[in-house]
C-alpha cells in the first residue's frame, strides 16, 4: 500500500478501510508520509467527502496516535464537554465548577483560541498566575482531589490532530465535516471521559453556519463516540450572535464569574444549564433534563458553584482572589460604537464581532500571534433590545492595536428591524 495509492482511491471517491486510514495516520505522524501528500489527501477528502465509517475510523487512528489518557483511577464519574467554537463562548468556566457542585468530576484538556473564535486556556491565562501546563500525574491528582481540572493539551495525546489540523489550517481544508468531526472525536476520546457533551454551534460565528450542516455534523460525532463506547450527546446551539455580552480574554472571566454569582446574561445562563442538565442526567445525578436544568439554574442563582471555580485557580497557580477583580485587567482605553439608526436590534454578526475582537489583539491571525488578555468588547444590546439613533451599542477596551478595523467592522456587525424578535437559543439536542 502507498499514499499515492490511497489519494488516487479518494480521488476517485472510493471508500478506504480501516487498514488504509491507519497506514495513513500512522505515517503522517511518525513523518514517513509528508505533507504535501496528506495536503492532496485532505483536499479529496474535503471534496469527495468520508462515509461514517471511514469517519470513525479516521477518529478511532487519530486517537490511538498518542496517549489514550485512563482515569478510571479517579473515583467518580467523569465528564467532558467541548464547543466546536464561537465568539463570547465562556461556558466552560462555568461548567466545570458546576459538576464539581453536583458531586461530578472534570478533567478536561482545552484548546487556544484560533481566528475569529477564543480559546478557554487563553481566557484561563488572564487570571495572574494561572497555568494550563500540568503533568498526567498533577492532572489526575487534582480531579481525584479536587474534583475539576482545565489544562493545554499534552504533546502526546492525538498527535496526528495537531499535526493534521496545522496543516488544514493553511491548505483551506478545515471545513471539512468528516474532518472536523474525526479531529474533535479523536481529542475527546483521547482524553478518556465516561460522558461528553458536545456544544456544536450554528450561524455566522460558528463553522457550522446552517443548521442542516450542524445537525449532519452532530449526528457524525454522536454515532463516532457510541462506536468508541461512550456517551455522547450533542447540543446544536445559537452561535448567530455573540455569546453574553462580553468578548475577550479577560472579558470572559470576568462574564464567567458574573453568571456563576447568579449575574450572568438569559442566553448565557440558558446555554450553560442545558449543556450541564444533559450531562447531569446522562451521570445519573438527576431523573430527567427539566429537574436537572432547574437545578442548575438555582445553583447559578444562589452562587454556590463560584467556590470550586476558584478553588480550581489556585490549585493551577492562578490568584484566586482576583477572580472577583477581573474589571482590572480589562484595558481602562475605551472607544464606543454608536448606533446610526432607531429600533430593535435585529441581527449582531457574531464573525464581524469576534474578527473585531482579533483585530484588536484578543486572538490571533497564525498560531504564533501573541494573545493580549486585556482587550475586548463589552455588547451592552443583544438581538431584540430597542435602541435609538444615538446610543451607545458596544464598548470596545482596547491598547494601540487594530482600533480602526476593530470599529469599522463593528459598524458593519448590526442589522435593525421596526419589531421586537425572540432568538432561539437550544435549535436540537441528538444523544446515542
Ligand atoms: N475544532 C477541532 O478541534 N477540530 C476541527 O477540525 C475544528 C474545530
Amino acid at each position: 500500500m502507498t499514499m499515492t495509492q490511497l489519494i488516487q482511491l479518494k480521488k476517485e471517491k472510493k471508500t478506504l478501510d480501516e487498514a488504509m486510514i491507519r497506514f495513513m495516520i500512522q505515517g503522517y505522524t511518525d513523518g514517513s508520509i509528508p505533507d504535501y501528500q496528506m495536503s492532496a489527501m485532505t483536499m479529496a477528502i474535503l471534496l469527495n467527502g468520508m462515509n461514517d465509517e471511514e469517519s470513525t475510523h479516521l477518529a478511532l487512528a487519530m486517537r490511538d496516535s498518542g496517549d489514550v489518557i485512563d482515569l478510571s483511577d479517579i473515583e467518580g464519574i467523569k465528564v467532558d464537554k467541548h464547543s466546536t467554537g464561537g465568539v463570547g463562548d465562556k461556558t466552560s468556566l462555568i461548567i466545570a465548577p458546576l459538576m464539581a457542585h453536583f458531586g461530578l468530576k472534570l478533567a478536561k484538556m482545552s484548546g487556544r483560541g484560533l481566528g475569529h473564535t477564543g480559546g478557554t486556556l487563553d481566557k484561563l491565562e488572564s487570571i495572574p498566575g494561572f497555568q494550563v501546563v500540568m503533568s498526567e500525574k498533577d492532572f489526575k491528582h487534582q480531579v481525584n482531589t479536587h474534583d475539576i481540572s482545565i489544562i493545554g493539551q499534552s504533546g502526546d495525546v492525538a498527535p496526528a490532530d495537531k499535526k493534521l489540523y496545522a496543516l488544514r489550517d493553511v491548505t483551506a481544508t478545515v471545513d471539512s465535516m468528516p474532518l472536523i468531526a474525526s479531529s474533535i472525536m479523536s481529542k475527546k476520546l483521547a482524553s478518556g471521559a465516561d460522558v461528553i457533551v458536545l456544544d456544536v454551534k450554528v450561524g455566522d460565528g460558528a463553522f457550522m453556519k446552517d443548521l442542516d450542516s450542524a445537525r449532519k455534523l452532530a449526528t457524525l460525532m454522536v454515532n463516532i463516540g457510541h462506536k468508541a463506547g461512550k456517551k455522547v450527546i450533542a447540543v446544536l446551539t445559537n452561535m448567530s450572535e455573540p455569546l453574553g455580552h462580553y468578548v475577550g480574554n479577560a472579558h470572559e472571566v470576568f462574564e464567567a464569574v458574573e453568571t456563576l454569582l447568579g449575574k450572568g446574561p438569559e442566553d448565557l445562563n440558558v446555554i450553560v444549564s442545558t449543556l450541564s442538565a444533559q450531562l447531569l442526567v446522562a451521570a445519573n445525578i438527576f431523573e430527567n433534563e427539566d429537574i436537572a436544568y432547574d437545578a442548575v439554574m438555582l445553583a447559578l442563582q444562589k452562587g454556590v458553584a463560584y467556590p470550586y471555580l476558584k478553588r480550581m485557580v489556585e490549585d493551577q497557580g492562578g490568584d484566586g482572589d482576583q477572580l472577583l477583580n477581573m474589571n482590572s485587567h480589562i484595558a481602562k482605553k475605551t472607544v464606543h460604537v454608536i448606533s446610526e439608526s432607531s429600533g430593535y436590534i435585529k441581527h449582531i454578526d457574531a464573525l464581524k464581532v469576534g474578527q473585531a475582537g482579533m483585530a484588536l489583539g484578543a486572538g490571533r491571525k497564525v498560531k504564533t500571534d501573541e494573545v493580549d488578555h486585556s482587550v475586548g468588547i463589552v455588547l451592552k444590546y443583544k438581538v431584540g433590545d430597542k435602541v435609538e439613533k444615538g446610543d451607545i451599542l458596544a464598548t470596545l477596551n482596547v491598547q494601540d492595536k487594530g482600533i480602526e478595523e476593530a470599529m469599522a467592522l463593528m459598524k458593519n456587525a448590526y442589522t435593525f428591524t421596526a419589531e421586537s424578535q425572540d432568538i432561539t437559543l437550544i435549535y436540537d439536542i441528538i444523544a446515542n
